[in-house]
This record gives C-alpha cells, structure tokens and sequence, in this order.
C-alpha cells in the first residue's frame, strides 16, 4: 500500500514537471535591429495546447491572436501567423513599416501562462558615407591625410577603414560624431605614410545593417613628384639665420661706433695742442702770413721771391694785358726793373703781382 502511494506521488510529480514545462514559451530574438521602414519580426515558439495569446508594442497592446486563428491579416502594422501552417507551436509578429517610435519593447502574453516575455527592438537609420576629395595622386612617401564624412545616421555609425581591403590598425584615425537633430554626423580622419598606390575604403556600418556603407578612393603614388618642402621648417632656418645676422651687424655698429668717439676725443685733443703752439707762433710776430717756399720765379724776372716781399705795403703793380698791346701802369717808381718783359721768342710775359 505504502509502495504503491509512493509511487502515485512519484508519478504525479513527473505530471506536475512535465505540464510546468510545457507551459514555458519562447521570445526571440531579445534585441532585434531594424531600420526604418522596414519589417521587424518576432517568434515566439510555444509548447502543448494554448487559447490566445496577445502582444505589446511599448506599453499598447496591439494584437489578440486565438489559437483557433491561424493567421490575423494585418490590421494597421502589425499582424501574427503560424510560422508554419497547422503548426500551433510557432507563432510570428510582424511590425510593419517601422518608424522610430516603435524603439522599445516588444512583449508576448499567453493566456493560462504565468509571465510575459520581453524583447527590445532598435529601430534605426543609416546616412551616407563619403571620402573628400576624391580620388588623388600624392608624392611618395608623404604623410597623407583622409577624410570620411558620414551624415544623417542614426545612432551614430561605426566607422573603419580598409587599406587594399584589409583593415586598418585603429590607432591611424580617429573618429568624432556630433548630433544634428535627431541625426548623428561623424568624421574620421587616417593618416598614414603613402608608400604605394593603395584603394582607400571608409565603411559605416551600425547593427541594422548587415553590408557597411561604404565609400572609396584610389590614391596613386607617384615617386616622379617631389616632396613639397616642410615651410615649417624652412621658415625657422630663415628666421634664425636672419636673427644672426643681425645680431652680428649690431655688434658690429657698435664696435665701429665706440671706436670713433674714442678717435674724435683724440682728435680733439691734438687740434688744442696745434692751437696752443699757433698762438705762441703768432706772438712771436709771423701775423702776416707766410713765405710761400714752393714759389720759384722765371727764368728772366728780375724779382726773387725774397725782394717781392721785401716790397713795401705802397707799392701796387698793375698790369693789364689785351692782345698785343701792354698798358702798364707802374705806381711809384722803384729799382726793381720792368715786370713787362719780352723773351727771345717774341712773347710777352706778364706778372701781376699784388702785395697786401
Ligand atoms: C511607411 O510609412 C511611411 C510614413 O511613415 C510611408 O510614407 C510609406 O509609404 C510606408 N511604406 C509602406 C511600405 O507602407
Ligand atoms: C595597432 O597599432 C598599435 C600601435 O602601433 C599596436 O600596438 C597594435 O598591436 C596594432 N594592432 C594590430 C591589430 O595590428
Ligand atoms: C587621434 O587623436 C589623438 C588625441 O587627440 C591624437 O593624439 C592622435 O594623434 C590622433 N590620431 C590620428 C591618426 O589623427
Ligand atoms: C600606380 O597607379 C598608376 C595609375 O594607375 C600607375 O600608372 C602606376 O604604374 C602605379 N604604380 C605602381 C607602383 O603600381
């Protein structure tokens, strides 16, 4: 008797586990990304027998499908169906034509089945991708620079590149997004040393899509083209040459100039001295001027040099000469001889000679 409760109970707790099982009911998937304006569709797969079962889009409960129905037509944007015709134990829900609002929760109820079950869905949207500048030709090895622009994406995209189609490291580019509305805009920027012609590819991608969008250069290295100089450079080789320069001429303006105030002192100097010395000179009676040593007369003037300026301070010659004719008019008569005279070869000299 005992033996055969024990085994009712047994049997009764496999009932028990066997029906608690067959009340569990699948959701799937738990996050599903679309993007806008297309279908999101949910399953959910159900064990043994069940009446209806219902289904939330955020917190509106938007579909009522009884078991005995195998499909309910859409009816607005959404609708359910038998995954399989006849087949109870798999059920679809489709969001038509989604739009943003329906990000959120997506949730299933079974009537006479404890719990609701829950899955999220992302409805998003992808923008355009694109590369500045274009295609372009660039000397060899210089440090080049890309621009991917994307725009109108939502959320913001992840954004890679690819070298020749494979990817490169992350640590070459970086990526900035800022929020346009309800849009996001993205730039990336790679730099990298052109070393051979090399396919640029940007890729935008975020979960709803299954392909990145994608956009693509061709640079051509030329080796035939020169580097541009580094101006940078260029310019601070200039500026510092120039600052030397000048530097060394001010020194040297300074040099020249100490040296000739120093010479202008000495020189001031000597010119006392001399004055000193002059005055003492014409103390001692030289107040009318000097002999003029370098004076040499000619060959037939009868007047040395010494007897000129032996002449007293009365005596004025005056002698005028015209073409042929001589005037002379000899004021005071004095033994010192004609100053008119005729040389051998018939020319007349004639001396003007004026003693103050
Ligand atoms: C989807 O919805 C948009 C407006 O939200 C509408 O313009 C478009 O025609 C709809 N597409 C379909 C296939 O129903
Ligand atoms: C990317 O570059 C960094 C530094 O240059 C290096 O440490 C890292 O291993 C590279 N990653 C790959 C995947 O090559
Ligand atoms: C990315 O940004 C960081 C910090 O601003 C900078 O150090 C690094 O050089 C940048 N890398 C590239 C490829 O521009
Ligand atoms: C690079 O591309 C240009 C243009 O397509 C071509 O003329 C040149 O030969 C290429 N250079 C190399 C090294 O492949």
């Amino acid at each position: 008797m005992s033996d055969s409760r024990k085994c009712l109970i047994y049997i009764c707790s496999i009932l028990c586990f066997t029906g608690a099982a067959s009340q569990e009911f699948q959701l799937e998937p738990q996050n599903l990304f679309v993007l806008k304006d297309s279908d999101a569709q949910f399953r959910v797969t159900i064990q043994g027998p069940w009446e209806v079962m219902t289904w939330d889009v955020g917190d509106v409960q938007v579909l009522t499908l009884p078991i005995n129905s195998p499909s309910i037509p859409a009816t607005g944007r959404f609708e359910a169906s038998f995954c399989v015709t006849d087949d109870t134990s798999c059920v679809q829900f489709t969001i038509i034509n989604t739009t943003r609002n329906d990000t959120g929760r997506v949730a299933c109820t079974v009537q006479n089945r404890p719990g609701q079950k829950v899955a999220q869905l992302h409805v998003q949207e992808s923008g355009t991708v694109s590369i500045l500048g274009g295609d372009t030709t660039v000397p060899q090895d210089e440090q080049v620079e890309f621009q991917c622009v994307t725009s109108a994406w939502f959320p913001t995209p992840t954004i890679t590149w690819n070298q020749n189609g494979e990817a490169v490291n992350s640590s070459l580019y970086n990526t900035t997004s800022v929020a346009d509305g309800d849009f996001f805009n993205a730039t990336s920027v790679l730099k990298f040393q052109a070393v051979r012609n090399t396919t640029v590819q940007c890729l935008a991608t975020i979960p709803a899509l299954t392909n990145p969008v994608s956009s693509s250069v061709f640079m051509v290295v030329d080796a035939t083209v020169p580097v541009p100089p580094d101006w940078t450079v260029l310019i601070a080789v200039v500026v510092s040459f120039g600052g030397c320069a000048l530097l060394v001429l001010l020194i040297i303006a300074i040099v020249y100039c100490c040296k000739r105030r120093k010479q202008k002192q000495t020189n001031y100097q000597d010119e006392m001295r001399r004055v000193r010395t002059q005055s003492v000179v014409s103390v001692s009676g030289q107040r009318q001027g000097r002999v003029n040593n370098a004076y040499t007369p000619d060959s037939q003037t009868s007047v040395a040099p010494s007897e000129v300026s032996d002449f007293d301070q009365e005596k004025v010659y005056s002698v005028i000469t015209l073409p042929d004719i001589l005037h002379s008019h000899y004021v005071e008569n004095s033994d010192g001889g004609p100053y008119n005279t005729v040389d051998e070869t018939g020319f007349r000299k004639h001396r003007h000679v004026t003693i103050v």
